[in-house]
């Protein structure tokens, strides 16, 4: 079987947008077509290898740099590296960008009257309340990514549709072969 090439699947978007439930998703797929897989989970990230890093932008910024240089490394070797991390700054998720070869954005948008709603993780409410600082989307910036490989919304479609066009722009491009062909070998 032919080695596979890495590429940077990196989801950006805000706190409950759905970055980490699609990169959980698309793990399995990932695997099942031959690919070796490593999720970088903001949360996770933020428990061991940025342990101490606040929400200021340099600590932001901190943070993302040391997930685009772990996905360098990883990616250079053949692993498909997903990144889900809010990644708030367009600066810094372009200097990640021009650190790997194969870089895919994903951008996962939706609405901040959806995420309050939701609010799986109660945030919004404290955050809209004061009670927590700099949240993103609330009282601190998130800019956009203007031109994002793939542009999702959680708000219009499910996850599973999120899902399939995300594997559908990976298909097209070559990055990972078409499902049929993997299930032949
Ligand atoms: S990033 O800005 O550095 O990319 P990261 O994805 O690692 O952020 O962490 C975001 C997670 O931290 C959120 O999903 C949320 O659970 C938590 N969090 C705590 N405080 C904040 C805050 N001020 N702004 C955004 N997220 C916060």
């Amino acid at each position: 079987m032919t080695e596979h090439q890495g590429f940077v699947l990196w989801f950006t978007g805000l706190s409950g947008s759905g970055k980490s439930t699609l990169a959980r998703m698309i793990e399995p797929e990932l695997r099942a077509r031959g690919c070796k897989v490593e999720i970088l989970d903001g949360d996770e990230v933020r428990e061991n290898l940025s342990k101490g890093l606040g929400f200021s932008k340099e600590d932001r910024d901190t943070n993302i740099r040391r997930i685009g240089y772990v996905a360098k490394l990883l990616s250079r070797n053949g692993v498909v590296t997903i990144t889900a991390a809010i990644s708030p700054y367009r600066e810094v998720r372009d200097q990640c960008r021009r650190m790997v070869r194969n870089f895919v954005e994903v951008y996962t948008h939706c609405t901040i009257e959806e995420l309050t709603r939701r609010d799986v993780k109660g945030l919004y409410e404290k955050a809209l309340r004061g009670e927590i600082k700099n949240f993103t989307g609330i009282s601190d910036p998130y800019e956009a990514p203007s031109n994002p490989e793939v542009l999702v919304d959680s708000s219009k479609e499910t996850a599973e549709q999120s899902l399939q066009r995300i594997v559908a722009f990976l298909e097209a491009k070559q990055l990972i072969p078409a499902a049929t062909a993997a299930a032949q070998r």
